[in-house]
């Protein structure tokens, strides 16, 4: 599934290379006007360095080139680091999947001026 929609004409992929390896990437597509993140992950010993900001700024920023003017998401209400970067790149929660997850909620998260 990650291989199709990492080729998908849709598809924008940043990574992050140290010490010769990819230690994170995020994953996003832009439909029309509307952007969505759909993965973004850092290797947990490169965590905390900011590379998940470097990353996401890169994609917002493609994202806006390539026509979108909101960003949307879904993330785990447990999911609390990733919540806390969202809020940090300027995202806001829009609304709330109960038990979208077999154990979680879902927050639906939007960041409104791209263009
Ligand atoms: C969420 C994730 C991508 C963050 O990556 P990272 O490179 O460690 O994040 P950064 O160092 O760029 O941190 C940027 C901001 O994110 C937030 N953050 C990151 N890790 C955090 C943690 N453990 N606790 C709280 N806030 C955190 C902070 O707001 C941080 O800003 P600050 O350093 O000024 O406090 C990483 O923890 C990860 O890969 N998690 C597993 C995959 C995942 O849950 N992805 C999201 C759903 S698909």
């Amino acid at each position: 599934m990650l291989e199709c929609e990492i080729n998908s004409p849709l598809s924008i992929l940043e990574t992050e290379e140290r010490d010769g390896k990819i230690v994170g990437y995020a994953l996003g597509r832009v439909v029309a006007d509307e952007a969505e993140l759909l993965k973004i992950c850092v290797l947990s010993d490169y965590r905390k360095q900011g590379i998940a900001e470097k990353l996401l700024g890169k994609l917002l920023k493609k994202m806006r080139e390539n026509g979108a003017v909101a960003c949307f998401l879904e993330v785990r209400s447990k999911n609390s680091p990733a919540i806390s970067l969202y809020q940090k790149m300027g995202f806001e929660q829009i609304a709330l999947r109960r038990r979208y997850y077999p154990d979680d909620d879902a927050i639906v998260m939007k960041r409104s001026d791209l263009a």
